[in-house]
Parts: C-alpha cells; structure tokens; sequence
C-alpha cells in the first residue's frame, strides 16, 4: 500500500480541485473580473497614461478571447454616456490597446466606420447634439432637411445614404387620439456627396400607417412631443439598386424598389410577408437594429428583442437569415447569442467579418462579442460594468472592425515619472500612429550641437500604446524618443525633455478615476489598501473631488 504523506496529498487535492475547476485546461486567456463587473471601480473604469493624461480610454474586462478571432483589424468604437466626461471615438488593436481616441468639440458620437470614397479610405462618424428625442441632426442632408445619427453609407458610386427624421402632423385617430397631431417621419436619402444633392428619396410616412406600429403612443402626439412610430435605423443598398431598412418600432424590414419607391416586400412585424420556416423564430425580431444584406439571400441584423419599456420580453440576438424571393419565406441561418443573456435595450450592431466571424456590438451595454460564423462565442469584452448595463453610463452606438492606417500630424508624447524612491522612468506614446514598430529613447547634452547631438541610448519593440524606458544615472541632461517604422525609417520625435528641469508628479498604482457614492465604502477600502501596501500617499485622479491631493517630487539631478 502507498503511503501518502500530507504533503503529497494536498499537492493531490490540488491538482484535483485545479482539474474540477477546469484551471490548468483553460480553453480561453480571459476572466471575469468581479471588481470590475460589480462597480468597485465606478461605472467608467478607465486606462491610465503617464505620457497623455488627459485621454479618456475605457479599462477592459475581457472576459473571453481566442485564436481565432480577427486580430488583424481594429475595434472601431464611440463610448458616451452618463460616467464619460466626453463622448469619444476610439480604435483599440486586437489585444485592446488604445491605438487612437479623440473627443470631437464635445459633441456626442457615434457610428465610426472606416469607408472608402474615390479609392481613399475615411474614419466617417456622426457628431451632433442627440438629444432630439434619440434622434439627431449635423450633417446637411438634401432639401433643407438635417441628417440623422442612425446611419450613414458610402456607396461604391460616391453617393451617401442616410436616415432623416423629421415632424410631419398627422390625423391620429387610428392610434386613439381625435386629433391632429406630430409624428416624426423618416426619409431614407441617397445624396451625391460631391454636389449634396438627393439622387433618391423614400419617406415611411407614404408606405407605413401608425397603427402597424408596436410602439405606444402615451403622451405623444400633443404639443410638441411628436410620436416616433417608425425609427428607422438601418438603410442597405443592395446591387439590383434596391434599398433594404429597418424600422425599431415596426419590428420590421421593408425593403424598397430604387426605381420607383415601392415597397417590394416586408419582412417581419404586423405586415410580414413572408413565411417562417423556422417555427417563429426567423420573423419574430424586435426593436432590432443594423439589417444588411450579406450575399445575395442572406440578411443580417442585431435583435435587440427588448426596448427601454419592454426590458425582459426577450434575449438578445444577432440574427442571419435566409431570404426566398421566389417562394416567399425565410429560415434562420444561424443566431448569436451573448453567454451572459445581455438585454441590449437600444442601439447595437451587426458585423460579418472578413472571415467569416460575426461581430456584435450591445449599444446600450458596454459590450462587444465575437463569434464563429455558427454562433460559438470566441471573444468577449466588456468596456463598462456589467452590473450597470442599461443605464447608459457608458455606451456605444455600434462596434465594428476595421483596417486602418494612421499617421498623427501631432509629435509624439512623452513623460517621466517614479516609480519607485530609486527608479524613473521616461515614457512615450503616440496617439492614432499605427506604423510604430520600435521606440528608441535618445540623449543629448546640448540641443544646440550638430543635429542637437541625440544619442541612441536605447530601443524597444512597441509593444502597447503607452512604452517606457528606464532611465539610468548616467544618461545625458536631455532625452527624447524616436518612433521608428518596421522597414527602419524614423517616423517621428517626441520634444526633448530636460531632464534637471523636470518637475515630478509622482504616480499612485490606483486605477480608480470616477469615484461613485455607492461604492464608496469599496473604493476607501481598496485605497486604503494600496496605500499600505505602497506606503506613501496616493493621487487621486476623482472628478469627484475638486480637492484631490497632488504630491509633487522633484526630480534629482543625475550625478555626472
Ligand atoms: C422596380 O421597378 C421597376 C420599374 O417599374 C421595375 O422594372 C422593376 O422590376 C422593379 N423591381 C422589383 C424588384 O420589383
Ligand atoms: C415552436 O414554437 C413553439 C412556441 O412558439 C414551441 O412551443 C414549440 O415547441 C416549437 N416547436 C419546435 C419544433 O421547436
Ligand atoms: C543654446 O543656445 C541658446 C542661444 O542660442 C542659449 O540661450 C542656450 O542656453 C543654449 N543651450 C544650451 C543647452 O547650451
Ligand atoms: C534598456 O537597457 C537596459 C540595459 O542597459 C535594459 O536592462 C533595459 O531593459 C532596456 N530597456 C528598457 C525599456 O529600459
């Protein structure tokens, strides 16, 4: 018999707990922080730079991630909401590094696409004021009207489309009122960009009653509350010249003759046409958003299921169909379902990728999920607490992915700070470059010498937007970094910094940024922790607190 000392068979029940927890057989590198889902760290963690500290970029959760998802493209986002200081556009690489993020004069975004308009590739968004009722209006449309946030489109031939909304009055008996009264139309416009005018133009109003609609009039339709029936949110051309929408409120997809306007058929909703093969579940999607053609019979969209006052009626879904013309029905290809049963209230986006994996975006909640073309989940991230999805603290309109190149007009960036009593450490950063391949920090004693004297003192692969070097004691009075591209040519300096003349902030480990009432008690507690373990006081970078305290250290002068 074998004998086992306590030793070995806890190393066993180790193992074997290890084993049952499924540990050492992990199939994925993610994690569930529950910290961060549960709002420890506010309803807007952030990422923290030493070298660009104004940026407002959102701290990851990811909770999934896999091999087979796109790394090749960028994340392509616009988080807002009530916790973010500023609405931003933001692009993160495949590991969710901050590769740019840029506010735009405050306005609220959404919709960052990367599109192509006579053989060049734009990053195109919608800014604005979006608080006409979730509708909103920047661009000029044709016509005098104001072009709406919902979508926008670069077609191959140069022209635009995009969604209008605006208040038509309108007999509101069918809907139970004995008046007339405002409803917000919505008009389809295809616009030339080159002259802005509308090559095309399509309104609901003319195809589509209030009472197919599945939204409730309530207080609507008095004053000047106009009655949103339709909310087209999706516009899709197509290459028969066809344009295929979608409409939040009508739970359904019309799709619509280029030529003449007609409704050529409607998927969906009270008028559906078509019969579903798939037991109710092809035809029955709500509220949903983003419906694209994908391949001549196929059609996508994201099922949002739910809306603000119907929140639990359904899961939601992306959802690919199969479209029969000629027998007038359709079946399910395939849904994608989130592993945590998010209930996407509004906004949300559909993404078939490159190869073949679907991209989700919850609007609402700070989420993005990407899965194989057969609905497995491969990736899974959260920009925001779960605990606080549907609050739209943090949101977005859509997610999507992109290629993208970009060359900043701006120098790089660069900082020093301690780390530690003994260590100091030079940082860079440059936000939007994405040709980066190695960062080089040089030194000179005298700006003014031949080519100001720089000195490679030394380099590093780039390896996350923000790099830092450590900086020794027998470097030269003055440092500054080189962005160096694959092929080897310089892209760019960062300005010097005199090293005697820097004054130093010192940096705390926190990573907390928002300070929330409710979980104060949380915060103090984790604060007075790290200042424990740190053993020196701590900076709090709290909007919250006007009167954060700010230690300054100066940093001493290098010994020749
Ligand atoms: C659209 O209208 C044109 C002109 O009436 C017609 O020739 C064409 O067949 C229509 N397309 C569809 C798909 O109904
Ligand atoms: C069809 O849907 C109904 C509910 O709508 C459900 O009760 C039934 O089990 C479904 N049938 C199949 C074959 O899935
Ligand atoms: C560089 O030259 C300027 C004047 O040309 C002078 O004021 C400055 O002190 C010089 N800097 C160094 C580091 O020698
Ligand atoms: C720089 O050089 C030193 C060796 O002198 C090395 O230990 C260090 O890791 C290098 N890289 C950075 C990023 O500081």
């Amino acid at each position: 018999m074998v004998r086992l000392s306590w030793t070995s068979f806890l190393v066993v029940v180790g193992v074997a707990i290890g084993v049952a927890n499924g540990i050492p057989s992990k199939p994925f590198d993610g994690s569930y922080d529950f910290g961060y889902e549960r709002n420890a760290y506010g309803p807007h963690p952030l990422v923290v730079f030493k070298s660009a500290t104004q940026l407002e970029v959102p701290k990851l959760d990811v909770l999934q991630s896999s091999k087979s998802c796109e790394s090749s493209l960028y994340t392509l986002l616009t988080p807002r909401g009530g916790a973010t200081h500023e609405p931003q556009a933001t692009i993160l690489d495949s590991n969710g590094d901050l590769i740019w993020t840029s506010g735009w004069n405050g306005q609220q975004l959404y919709n960052l696409m990367v599109q192509e308009y006579k053989g060049e590739k734009y990053l195109t968004f919608w800014a604005g004021d979006d608080a006409v009722g979730g509708h909103g209006a920047e661009v000029r449309a044709a016509y005098g009207l104001d072009a709406d946030l919902h979508d926008f489109r670069i077609t191959p031939s140069g022209t635009a489309l995009i969604t209008v909304y605006h208040v038509i009055h309108k007999d509101l008996s069918e809907v139970g009122k004995n008046h007339i009264g405002p409803v917000w139309d919505c008009v389809i416009q295809e616009i030339d960009l080159e002259t802005g005018l509308a090559v095309f133009q399509w309104q609901a109003s003319d195809h589509w009653n209030l009472v197919d609609s599945y939204r409730e009039i309530g207080d609507d339709g008095e004053g000047d509350r106009a009655y949103d029936y339709f909310h087209m949110n999706s516009i899709d051309k197509d290459a028969r010249g066809n344009y295929l929408t979608s409409s939040r409120y009508m739970h359904s997809l019309t799709y619509i003759n280029g030529t003449t306007g007609e409704v050529i058929w409607i998927l969906g909703g009270k008028r559906n046409m078509f019969r579903d093969l798939s037991n109710g579940t092809a035809t029955n999607f709500a509220y949903q958003h983003d419906a694209r053609w994908s391949g001549k019979d196929t059609i996508t969209l994201f099922d949002n299921g739910v809306d603000d006052v119907h929140r639990d009626i359904a899961t939601t879904r992306g959802l690919k169909l199969r479209v029969d013309e000629n027998t007038m029905t359709v079946s399910v290809v395939a849904e994608y379902f989130n592993p945590h049963k998010i209930h996407g209230i509004s906004q949300g986006s559909f993404q078939s990728l490159p190869n073949g994996n679907v991209l989700l975006g919850y609007g609402n909640s700070a989420a993005f999920t990407e899965f194989s073309s057969n609905g497995e989940v491969l990736c899974d991230t959260h920009f925001g607490p779960e605990s606080r999805f549907g609050t739209a603290e943090v949101q977005s309109y859509r997610v999507y992915k992109y290629e993208w190149h970009g060359m900043p007009k701006t120098s790089p960036a660069s900082a020093i700070r301690r780390n530690s009593r003994r260590s100091w450490s030079f940082y860079v950063s440059w936000n939007g470059a994405t040709e980066v391949s190695k960062w080089i920090l040089q030194g000179s004693e005298d700006l003014n010498g031949t080519d100001g004297g720089w000195k490679e003192l030394n380099r590093t692969d780039r390896l996350g937007f923000e790099t830092g070097f450590e900086i020794l004691e027998t470097y030269p009075r003055y440092l500054r970094a080189a962005a160096v591209h694959d092929r080897g040519y310089m892209l760019g300096v960062s300005e010097p910094i005199d090293v005697e003349e820097t004054e130093e902030q010192f940096e705390p480990t926190s990573v907390l940024n928002y300070m929330d009432r409710e979980n104060l008690p949380t915060q103090l507690a984790l604060i007075a922790g790290s200042a424990i373990v740190v053993g020196i006081i701590l900076r709090m970078g709290a909007v919250a607190w006007n009167n954060r305290p700010t230690v300054y250290w100066r940093l001493p002068t290098v010994p020749k």
